[in-house]
């Protein structure tokens, strides 16, 4: 298996706190990463570091191929970086300000890589216009167009649609999609769930250590393999204690008539839970594994971080 990214104990230490501790994770080449974490978990410190803009204090990683801290220059040329708060100049157009940003590189055909994004981008008829009658989205999407101006084959987007309204995210996490069609690496920081979910291969969640690196239904079935959901006609005490009262239940919580019981192994104890139930009287409806959403995983797993128990 070979990586596209890989970092190994990767750690940022400012003097205040620490920022990011040991992180080692690797991307494969194509893969789009999504980078989840709370605010200040360190998801825009780990991307300044893997895209050579500040050095880490120790630990190491290498982007396709090339070392973060001694091969910056080689390691600009094939990675586009969309920041968490992209500048441009105001004054100047957009086409001048990709202009701008387009000669740093050479052999580059810069006009018609500027007219390919601005159109992708649908900011072709603007593209006269100075930066600074620009919205939010459209600078957001002249920054995207700015990161892939050089056609480069990693990508490292910090909150691509934070503070977006719903269509200028929608068209961004479209143009995600398609970028990952085309083979694409994608390291894609964000704190929004169900962007996460519904974009990245696999989440690395973070909260200053990594808590977990996984695909979604791993992570799912890792946290909620142990859940039962059972829909009865109705519950009565004598049900809830009878299921309480069974060795291999951990734990009951009823919701009008459904019962929702975490056991100590769901496929060994299930039948045995359906057993003692209908013994009791109880008319069973349906019987279901739990089914959970993104924010139950990230709530779960952040929670047993800060030494909860979940
Ligand atoms: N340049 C810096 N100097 C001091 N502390 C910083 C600096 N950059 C980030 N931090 C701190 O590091 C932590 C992680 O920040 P950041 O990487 O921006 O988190 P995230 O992007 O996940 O919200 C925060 O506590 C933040 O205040
Ligand atoms: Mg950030």
């Amino acid at each position: 298996m070979s990586f596209i990214i890989e970092s190994s104990k990767l750690t940022k230490k400012f003097p205040e706190r620490v920022a990011v501790r040991s992180l080692s994770l690797n991307v494969k080449k194509g893969e789009l990463l999504g980078l989840l974490g709370p605010n200040g978990a360190g998801k825009t410190t780990t991307l300044r570091m893997l895209s050579g803009i500040i050095s880490p204090t120790s630990g190491s990683a290498q982007v396709a191929g090339y070392d973060i801290e001694n091969e910056v220059e080689d390691l600009h040329e094939v990675i586009g970086l969309l920041t968490e708060t992209p500048g441009f100049y105001e004054s100047l157009s957009a086409w001048e300000n990709l202009e701008f940003f387009a000669n740093f590189y050479a052999d580059l055909d810069v006009d018609y890589q500027i007219e390919k994004y601005l159109k992708i981008m649908g900011l072709w008829n603007r593209r006269d216009e100075k930066v600074s009658v620009f919205s939010k989205g459209m600078k957001q999407k002249l920054a995207l167009a700015r990161s892939l101006i050089h056609e480069p084959e990693i990508l490292f987007f910090d909150e691509p649609t934070a503070g977006l309204d719903p269509r200028a995210s929608r068209e961004i996490r479209d143009l995600l999609m398609k970028l990952k069609k085309e083979g694409r690496t994608i390291f894609l920081c964000t704190h929004n769930l169900e962007e996460a979910e519904t974009l990245a291969d696999r989440i690395a969640l973070i909260n200053t250590d990594l808590i977990a690196l996984d695909t979604t239904s791993n992570l799912k079935s890792q946290i909620f393999k142990k859940m039962v959901i059972v829909d009865l006609e109705s519950v009565n005490n004598h049900i809830l204690d009878t299921v309480e009262k069974l060795k291999f239940v951990v734990n009951v919580k009823q919701k009008d008539n459904q019962l929702q019981i975490e056991l100590i192994d769901f496929d060994q104890n299930t039948p045995d839970l359906i057993k003692a139930l209908v013994e009791s009287d109880g008319r069973i409806k349906g019987v279901s594994k739990a089914k959970h959403s993104m924010e139950d995983i990230y709530l779960a797993l952040i929670k047993s971080d800060e030494g909860e128990e979940i």
